[in-house]
């Protein structure tokens, strides 16, 4: 079983300068809960200050580009995420595929990249409403995962998996606990088929999808989930702390 819980906040297209006292704070509060490991991921142009700012959590990146560094305009590599001070970087967020049109071949170069560059890997997995409601959720999402788990042997170290339901994503709607305790179950079953047992029960499953502090605490105690990815809820400390301590 994973360590210790891993909460992730992602912040998205969200973000200026104006936002690094709640990193601070964050990261203060973080200090006195030990027994949980606390991240952020602010857009690019905030990693190294958020970086600079803080202690105790881990600051990573929501992207990165699959190329090495050289001719590729406006983009930003593995190695330069890292360089500013990033530790992971989210792949295969359900906004990205949908707005960049990502698929499975992509992320695994972008993956190799991360990896390559030195810095863990979120790679992200998730169901349409559609697929849900068509019984079809379980199949989509381990194809999903099927297609970028890398073929590594200290997959524990360098991956984490983040099951985000598309339906749940910004709508204040949560998948039912019975249901993502059915999903996380499925995925680490495939984890330990995958990797073996012994590192399949290592790698963490985080859940995201409306997470916040009223709903953290039912979500995190289910069996199979080590932590939680949040969007919205991780852009003010107070609330991104509530959920923290709900894992503590
Ligand atoms: O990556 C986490 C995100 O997709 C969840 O967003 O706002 O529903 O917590 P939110």
């Amino acid at each position: 079983m994973a360590e210790r819980p891993y909460i992730v906040g992602n912040w998205k297209m969200n973000g200026t300068r104006a936002m690094l006292p709640e990193a601070r704070a964050i990261d203060r509060a973080s200090q006195r809960v030990m027994k949980v490991e606390v991240a952020l991921a602010p857009p690019y142009t905030l990693i190294h200050a958020v970086h600079r700012e803080v202690e105790q959590i881990g600051v990573g990146a929501q992207d990165c580009h699959p190329g090495e560094d050289g001719a590729h305009t406006g983009d930003i590599s593995a190695n330069m995420v890292a360089d500013a001070g990033a530790k992971f970087v989210i792949l295969g967020h359900s906004e990205r595929r949908q707005d960049h049109g990502e698929d499975s071949a992509l992320l695994s170069a972008k993956l190799d990249a991360a990896l390559n560059a030195g810095i863990r890997a979120i790679l992200c997995c998730g169901e349409t409403l559609t697929t849900r409601e068509s019984g079809n959720a379980e199949a989509f999402v381990l194809g999903q995962l099927r297609e970028i788990l890398p073929d590594i042997d200290n997959a524990a170290d360098s991956v984490t998996v983040a099951y985000e339901p598309i339906w749940a994503i910004g709508t204040g709607r949560t998948a039912e606990t019975g249901d993502i305790e059915a999903m996380h179950g499925s995925i680490r079953r495939l984890l330990n088929d995958t990797y073996g047992e012994e590192t399949g029960s290592q790698i963490r499953i985080l859940y995201g999808g409306s997470v916040k502090p009223d709903n953290a605490r039912d979500i995190l105690e289910l069996e199979n989930v080590d932590g939680a990815l949040v969007g919205g809820a991780s852009l003010t400390a107070e609330s991104f702390l509530g959920i923290v301590l709900a894992a503590a």
